[in-house]
């Protein structure tokens, strides 16, 4: 298992997305909180840049007893990508697609060292 540098922790606090390539391989970094989570940029839709999307909080549509909309809202909890091809839209700690579970991003593991961020790929 190699460690793949990505960025020291500090360069988080700016951007808290990052994408480094290994050969072919392009991973996604996004800084959620204190944790660090880290998808393959490559869409399982059709093989767009997903990590490179817009960065959304998950809408909720509110409803009432009689299933009458409420209005939207943000859900603060759950940030998303909106993968910049087609529009599908995946959850950023779990990498699964909101609506269709097993449509889910690659995940890698992270690590955090001596205030430097890495990804383990291999
Ligand atoms: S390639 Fe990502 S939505 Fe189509």
């Amino acid at each position: 298992m190699k460690e793949l540098y990505v960025a020291d922790v500090a360069a988080f606090k700016e951007q808290p997305r990052k994408v480094v390539a290994e050969g072919e391989l392009e991973i996604g970094v996004f800084k959620l909180g204190e944790d660090y989570f880290a998808w393959e940029n490559d869409c399982p839709h059709m093989g767009g840049p997903v990590c490179q999307g817009k960065l959304y909080k998950r809408v909720e549509e509110k409803l009432d007893a009689d299933q009458k909309s409420q209005g939207f809202a943000w859900v603060q909890e759950d940030d998303h990508v909106v993968c910049p091809w087609h529009g599908f839209e995946f959850n950023l700690r779990t990498g699964r697609h909101p609506g269709d579970f097993p449509t889910s991003l690659k995940g890698y593991k992270t690590k955090v060292k001596d205030g430097k961020v890495y990804v383990l790929v291999g």
